[in-house]
């Protein structure tokens, strides 16, 4: 058996940072994210016999021990619910910049977890489907349904994600540095629950942005959405600087763009900022602004547009 499919990375409006169990990747809290239709990750899985070891092929290389290692493991998961002990070999085409704090984690995990559910013969539903992708990499779990999705904090059975209503909405990825980040945000969520002073407030008060959020996606009120967003982020980063040692993302180039987001607004544009676990920013606008946000910001680093991306999908299985 053998299965290809799809999938986009997503960019949380409310992030997920720190996990209440590691095992299961529970997160502390929920999320809002919105799919992107760039950098998508096409993934091949086929079995390959019980004798042997699973094999993975990253961008037409040799995977890094690491990877191999997680991917392993998850494909034991897969296994598990399988009842099955084939082995597999897995390609991936990855066209994130991986590394870079746009979770490539998250693209790369929700088509892994679609062609292996699809090799291994597994009639998963697609809350069952983001249940398995949420094994792999927690953002993951939002980029099986795709749009604008809402992970829920939970148990097993009930931290799952789905779609939302949602307005019209685009983002323009500014990428300040492809290069590797200085502390994978694994180890970074870590340190921030063990040492960051701020971390309960901020379980607190992101757990109330999932709820505002929500309903300003329901109401459809994009000003809304813009500002929970810039808070929200710019809180997990200030929870993030509270570790010790304290682990730093954005840079003065991202400030930068932070800045100019904020001269677009005062000049009558809505462009809201947010960033992840690296330096590169991403703007969420309206689809009718996201030509002229791209142009205003195009000094300040490589900007790519993106509508609201699909979910994932199998695109082959034989
Ligand atoms: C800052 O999903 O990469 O992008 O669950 O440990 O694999 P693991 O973490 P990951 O963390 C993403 C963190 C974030 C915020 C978000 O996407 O919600």
């Amino acid at each position: 058996m053998t299965a290809t499919a799809v999938a986009h990375p997503n960019i949380a409006l409310v992030k997920y940072w720190g996990k209440a169990d590691a095992q299961l990747a529970l997160p502390a809290t929920g999320s809002v994210s919105m799919g992107l239709d760039v950098f998508p990750t096409t993934t091949t899985v086929t079995l390959d016999g019980a004798a042997g070891t699973d094999s993975l092929v990253l961008n037409g290389g040799a995977a890094p021990e690491g990877a191999l290692l997680r991917v392993q493991q998850f494909l034991d998961l897969v296994r598990d619910l399988a009842g099955s002990a084939d082995r597999a070999a897995v390609v991936s085409e990855n066209t994130v910049p991986t590394g870079a704090g746009l979770a490539s984690s998250a693209s790369g995990f929700a088509a892994l977890a679609t062609a292996a559910a699809a090799a291994y013969g597994l009639d998963l539903s697609e809350r069952d489907l983001s249940r398995l992708a949420r094994r792999g990499s927690g953002s993951a779990t939002r980029s099986i349904p795709g749009g604008v999705a809402v992970w829920h904090a939970g148990d097993d059975q009930g931290s799952y994600a789905e779609r939302v209503p949602a307005p019209p909405m685009a983002m323009v990825v500014v990428t300040i540095s492809a290069g590797e980040k200085a502390i994978g945000s694994r180890e970074a969520m870590r340190r921030t629950i063990a040492t960051s002073p701020f971390y309960p407030a901020w379980v607190t008060s992101t757990t109330e942005t999932v709820g505002e959020m929500l309903d300003a996606c329901a109401a459809g009120d994009f000003t809304r959405i813009g500002e929970l967003t810039e808070s929200n982020a710019l809180r997990m980063h200030a929870t993030i600087e509270g570790a010790f040692p304290p682990i730093r993302y954005l840079n003065a180039r991202s400030v930068a763009v932070f800045d100019a987001v904020a001269e677009l607004r005062t000049a009558g544009t809505e462009a809201y900022a947010t960033a992840d676990a690296g330096p590169n920013v991403v703007v969420l606008t309206k689809p009718e602004d996201r030509g002229a946000v791209a142009t205003a910001l195009a000094g300040l680093g490589d900007v790519i547009e993106s509508g609201t991306g699909p979910g994932a999908r199998v695109v082959r299985s034989e």
